[in-house]
């Protein structure tokens, strides 16, 4: 199983972090964004300590699973996240995603997602490089390529971070492997173009969808802009 059995090769997919949401009404929410067309719903989790700040945890999650009809692309900005993968599974999420900086062995972690029937995602934030070539690729679903230092809404795009999607999107190409890949930080119409040129196949956005009030006209705006 890849991201493509839940989404289409070839053309963007539009990810929401529902933390933008008013999360006072997630269910409404959630209706709202589906009925904008998006392809996923985007599920920040901060601890505190890996980022300087929380968000929420499986059981907001597990009510957002209950409204959405799309997949679940959970974000785990957590230290040491193999301890919560689980519960995530069993909240709803379909994909998990872990950072590159809190996993002693990220390969055992990744296996672990795939383990538990989820779409293995690894992150990376904007000062950390691309894993070099070798096995740890083989057990990628998704690479999310962090264009914001992780732990808020609002910041903005750090257009350097452009060149690991590229580097990225040749390794996919030279070795045949399927993952996906995603920025998230600062994505909105200004930088749209650029992200999807780049090879992004899925953007997140909390402040360019979330932040308006006319989701429909957000989304719109951002698959025009990337092309
Ligand atoms: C940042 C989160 C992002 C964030 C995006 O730590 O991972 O998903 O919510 O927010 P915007 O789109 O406002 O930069
Ligand atoms: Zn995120």
């Amino acid at each position: 199983m890849s991201w493509w059995s839940h989404l289409k090769r070839n053309s963007l997919s539009l990810a929401p972090s529902m933390l933008g949401a008013d999360l006072a009404r997630l269910g409404e929410e959630v209706a709202a964004v589906e009925a904008a067309g998006v392809e996923l719903l985007h599920l920040d989790i901060m601890d505190g300590v890996f980022v300087p700040n929380i968000s929420f945890g499986a059981d907001v999650c597990a009510a957002i699973a209950r409204h959405a009809t799309v997949p679940l692309d959970c974000h785990l900005m957590i230290e040491r996240p193999e301890r919560y993968l689980e519960v995530f599974r069993e909240a709803g999420c379909h994909g998990l995603t872990v950072h590159l900086e809190t996993m002693s062995d990220p390969i055992a972690t990744l296996k672990q997602i795939r383990a538990l029937g989820g779409l293995a995602g690894l992150a990376v934030n904007p000062s950390t490089e691309l894993p070099p070539v070798g096995p740890l690729w083989e057990h990628l679903d998704l690479l999310l390529v962090m264009s914001v230092q992780p732990g808020f809404c609002g910041q903005s795009f750090h257009p350097e971070v452009l060149g690991k999607l590229e580097s990225a999107r040749a390794l996919r190409e030279e070795t045949g492997l399927e993952f996906a890949l995603q920025i998230d930080g600062g994505v909105g119409p200004a930088v749209a173009g650029a992200a999807r040129a780049a090879g992004a196949d899925i953007m997140v956005a909390a402040s360019a969808i979330m932040g308006r009030e006319d989701r429909a006209a957000a989304a719109l705006e951002m698959r025009q802009a990337a092309g």
